[in-house]
């Protein structure tokens, strides 16, 4: 879900639509606004619409004008998507309006309490109960209100209150759900995710949990949910306004994929020790004694995150030779994983805020494990409840499904990697080859770009296919894993991944004309083992498309891609599966930069 609020001197809807826009890659299923009506009578006024912002736009109000106001874009938890279940919420007076993310855990016991003192919930939501808490607190300031009110609450939640009788001001807080502060000139924004801000201003204020602020149109403050003061400094925005545009691309996907080399070329700026044959990776915070106590990496992550740790596990088994593996955040954290002190355990994320991913490193924490980040958004809550770690630096990603931050990704695991390895047993020799290799993969993503009309060629052709298997073999399956996941993503076939040793155990039984094959086939020791996986699907009339170094006589139609150092090829041999992903969900008309049921970030549970 998304937040956006404004105080100042310009006119708010417009403003706030243009902030809903920018967020609506965050949840898209409904979308509300709440201001301080200009004018003698003064008071709220919200306007709230099921489905996407432009729907919101169509029904605001004739006069729907004011100075300061508050804005949501939701992405479904509690309710389902409709008019009353979209935010803002107000209390029955319409003297208190509030927007939420994340999830109120004691929602079901306060709405008992409230109903039982006579007060009428209209909605499904957890949030709504916020609205009446504010409202009915007889504390003489509105931050004292929220402050009363969040103490009532157990879970998690970023928010933002506009209260009638304080028109100057906006009171917003966080537990858990990204808020943040952007100052202007004469004009505050606050947001729950940079992207509504940098159009206007590049000097943001980061709340943390626990943390409250007050906006008003000259000035903010920050302060605790306990009154204290807190002396929050401006820091200033990297990314710039103009990456969040679409820079005449169709899609952001479509922008994001083709941004590749470029952003491949920056996560290795600046980081190549050619001296040493190694890597220095800035925020890390793990000395060369501390790396090599290290006997074993965990890798945790949810989505195609978790796919990229799945290849870093194998770069850092194969570079460093240390045991690796990855797992879904979510899964570690609930079976009561055993936390071993000489464990390293890698928190990846893009948004840097998945809740599944926040939770797991809390916990070990709470355990005492180290921990890092290999995190996308800087200054994001995983980046900063981690000890260290590596930002990816693949530039603001909005297209709901993830492409070249999973490139990014995988890439500085590459790095971590050889860096690890540089500090045990690999060789200079191995060292430089793997800097040579990473060295090449910008160019060679622009050679697999260049060849964008053959795939989307290769898309007309299978996108008749109801069901599609992906298969590959040690390197080539976590790269078939996350591209079945991007084809399901974004053009609802429905694919499944499968080792391509595992077919012969069961899967083979799907295979048939109507079921095509993608199947990962790169040049290094395991070839000949996967030409024989495809004679098996060849001999049950299959049909296959193979990524590949060379040609493939048994498949129907390859995809060649440039070959590089056999530990980073799974880098390059996604990318012309995220084209085809693209091209396939193009042609069946599907809205690819926002999935249905989807969200970009999911800071829930
Ligand atoms: C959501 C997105 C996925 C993403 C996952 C993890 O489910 O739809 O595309 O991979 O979250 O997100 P993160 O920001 O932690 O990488």
């Amino acid at each position: 879900c998304g937040i956006v609020g404004y105080i100042g001197k310009r006119d708010v809807a417009p403003l706030l639509l243009e902030g809903l826009q920018r967020l609506e890659y965050r949840g898209y299923d409904s979308a509300g606004i709440a201001l301080h009506a200009s004018g003698k009578a003064g008071g709220l006024k919200a306007a709230k619409a099921k489905g996407r912002v432009r729907e919101l736009e169509a029904r605001l109000p004739k006069r729907f004008n004011g100075t300061a106001g508050i804005a949501h874009t939701r992405w479904a938890t509690h309710g389902a998507p409709n008019d009353v279940n979209a935010h803002p919420h107000l209390d029955a007076q319409e003297k208190v309006a509030v927007v939420h993310n994340g999830i109120i855990d004691n929602a079901a016991e306060l709405r008992d309490k409230l109903t039982a003192e006579g007060f009428v919930l209209v909605s499904d939501t957890d949030t709504e109960v916020l609205a009446h808490l504010v409202a009915r607190s007889e504390a003489a300031t509105l931050e004292e209100k929220v402050r009363e009110a969040v103490r009532h609450v157990e879970g998690t939640y970023g928010i933002a209150v506009l209260h009638a009788d304080f028109p100057d001001r906006i009171v917003v807080a966080r537990n858990g759900s990204p808020v943040v502060l952007g100052i202007g000139e004469k004009e505050m924004f606050v947001s729950s995710d940079v992207a509504a801000l940098v159009s206007h201003t590049r000097q943001v204020v980061t709340l943390d949990d626990g943390e409250m602020a007050t906006l008003k149109a000259d000035d903010y403050r920050t302060y605790t949910t306990e009154g204290s003061s807190t002396s929050a400094r401006p820091t200033t925005v990297e990314w710039e306004a103009e990456s969040y545009d679409m820079g005449g691309h169709d899609t952001y996907m479509h922008k994001e994929i083709h941004e590749q080399a470029e952003a491949v070329d920056r996560a290795l700026r600046g980081r190549i020790d050619d001296r040493f044959s190694t890597v220095h990776l800035g925020g890390l915070n793990l000395d060369a004694r501390e790396a090599r106590a290290v006997r074993r990496v965990k890798i945790l992550g949810c989505g195609t995150s978790y796919h990229a740790g799945m290849i870093g596990a194998q770069m850092i088994e194969e570079l460093a030779r240390i045991p690796a593996d990855a797992e879904p955040a979510s899964e570690f954290r609930y079976r009561n994983p055993v936390v071993d002190p000489d464990t390293l355990y890698i928190a990846v994320s893009q948004s840097g805020e998945t809740y599944d991913v926040l939770a797991a490193v809390q916990e070990l924490k709470r355990k005492g494990a180290r921990v890092l980040g290999l995190v996308n958004v800087v200054g994001s809550a995983i980046a900063r409840e981690t000890d260290g770690g590596i930002y990816v630096h693949a530039g603001p990603e909005v297209c709901v499904v993830s492409t070249k931050c999973f490139t990014n990704m995988v890439v500085a695991f590459g790095l971590f990697a050889l860096h690890l390895g540089r500090t045990r047993d690999l060789s200079v020799a191995d060292g430089k080859r793997i800097i040579e290799g990473l060295r090449r993969l910008p160019a060679q993503i622009e050679e697999i770009l260049a060849n964008e009309a053959q795939i989307e060629k290769l898309a007309a052709e299978y996108a008749d296919a109801k069901s599609m298997m992906f298969i590959g073999r040690v390197r080539g399956y976590p790269v078939a894993r996350e591209a079945s996941l991007k084809l399901k993503e974004v053009s609802y076939i429905h694919a499944e991944a499968y080792p391509a040793s595992e077919l012969k155990h069961g899967p083979l039984a799907l295979i048939e004309p109507a079921m095509p094959t993608v199947a990962i086939v790169p040049d290094d020791d395991l070839l000949e083992k996967n030409r024989a996986a495809l004679e098996e699907i060849k001999a049950r009339s299959g049909r296959i498309l193979a990524v590949a170094h060379q040609e493939q006589e048994k498949a129907d139609h390859t995809i060649v891609v440039p070959k590089n150092e056999d530990e980073l090829d799974p880098i390059l041999m996604g990318i012309p599966l995220q084209l085809l992903a693209y091209y396939t969900a193009k042609a069946m008309g599907r809205d690819i930069d926002k999935p249905r049921n989807l969200a970009k970030s999911v800071t829930v549970e």
